[in-house]
């Protein structure tokens, strides 16, 4: 149980990363009186400093060390998890050094980069005994609970359908990317679909492209069919460059089940018709997405009680996105497996750590491994 402020002392946290994300960050700490912000990191202290100065009140004000070293900044400090929110380039080492400085993490989306990477920070939380969570804010939504709750009550699911169609000039890194539909936006709709149905994802087959009008350089539509691990099929259409009746953030949902049939718009409560009457369980507020994420994570860090986004299990929606690269890549039909044991080799390959290696080698497979305790 999360205790009140009162009777339990502020979770000393420590955020890295000061950026557009990070300032959305900084107002949820401050929101939030069981977590205290003892420190601040970026690569540019000033970037960290102008951040802080624009935090909400009450967090401005506070004693906390700015600083470019995690790690110096977590001794002076005190603090005893550290918020993760870098570039994905920088969730590996970020996530590596807390882990072995003692620190708990709660990481932005995507857990890393690539999946390898992902694996061997599973391996550095085995190792450390410390939690390592990522905040797939999206799920921190009553509605999207809720169309969980209708999938349960809905009996064997046949077709999850998630049509995202926006039009966003964003400008910088993603006007450049190969695929930045399905590697900077797609994650959240994977990673819901995993929620809604809970199920886990066998394959996809899926297509890039890129509309002849894109601003974009990479391929900013997506089409996307996965087998899911209870027999149905997920199905994500998607774009970025799609102008008029733009779907909501979250994307538009259909869910086809055995006893009826459920819809979201991603904005609305959702609707469900039976074809006879369901018990529909009671969805309480999880707190909505960095809010609900950061109160998940400070409960779990208390009570040791396993959170619904540890790394372990979040590594299975970082695999939906670079399945679907390789499935739209290669024009094949791509296998979760064969991704997990690619990634598997290659985090053994290029990891500088002995004892993780260690740690990843002695896995009997990839997901006994991501199933495994603390050493
Ligand atoms: N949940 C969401 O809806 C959502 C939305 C936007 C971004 N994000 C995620 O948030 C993260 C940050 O995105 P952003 O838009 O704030 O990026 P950004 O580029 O605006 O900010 C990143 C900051 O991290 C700093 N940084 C980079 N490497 C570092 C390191 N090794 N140590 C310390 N600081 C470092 C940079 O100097 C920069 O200030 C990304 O993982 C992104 O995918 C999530």
């Amino acid at each position: 149980m999360t205790g009140s402020p009162s009777d339990v002392p502020p979770l000393k946290v420590l955020q890295v990363g000061a950026g557009g994300m990070g300032r959305a960050w900084l107002s949820a700490i401050a929101a939030n009186p069981d977590v205290e912000l003892v420190g601040l990191v970026d690569l540019d202290a000033a970037v960290a400093a102008a951040a802080l100065a624009a935090a909400p009140a009450g967090l401005s004000e506070r004693d906390v060390t700015v600083g470019t070293d995690l790690l110096e900044v977590a001794r002076t400090s005190g603090a005893s998890a550290v918020v993760d929110v870098t570039v994905p380039t920088a969730h590996h080492p970020v996530t590596t050094a807390a882990l072995f400085a003692g620190l708990d993490v709660l990481g932005e989306k995507p857990v890393t980069e690539t999946v390898a990477e992902a694996l061997s920070l599973v391996a550095a939380t085995q190792l450390t005994g410390r939690r390592f969570v990522v905040s797939q804010s999206r799920r921190f939504n009553q509605q999207a609970f809720q169309l969980r709750a209708f999938a349960q009550a809905l009996g064997a699911a046949g077709t999850l359908a998630c049509e995202f169609f926006k039009a966003p000039h964003f400008g910088g890194f993603r006007e450049q990317m190969p695929h930045p539909l399905l590697v900077d936006m797609a994650i959240h709709q994977f990673d819901l679909a995993r929620f809604v149905l809970d199920a886990d994802p066998v394959a996809v087959y899926a297509e890039a492209f890129n509309p002849r009008w894109s601003w974009y350089a990479g391929d900013a539509s997506a089409v996307a069919t996965f087998e899911m691990s209870d027999g149905s099929r997920f199905s994500y259409s998607g774009s970025w460059c799609a102008p008029g009746l733009e779907t909501s953030w979250n994307g538009s949902w259909r869910l086809s089940a055995e006893g009826g049939s459920a819809i979201w718009t991603g904005d609305d409560a959702p609707s469900v018709e039976s074809v006879e009457p369901i018990d529909v369980a009671e969805v309480a507020d999880p707190g909505r997405e960095l809010a609900g994420s950061l109160a998940a994570f400070v409960a779990g860090i208390r009570d040791g009680a396993p959170l619904m986004c540890e790394a372990a299990d979040n590594v299975l929606s970082l695999a939906m996105v670079e399945a679907a690269v390789a499935s739209a890549t290669s024009g094949q039909r791509v296998a979760i497996d064969d991704v997990l044991d690619r990634a598997y080799e290659a985090a053994l390959a290029r990891e500088t750590r002995d004892d993780v290696r260690e740690a990843l080698a002695a896995w009997p497979s990839v997901l006994e491994g991501l199933a495994s305790p603390a050493v």
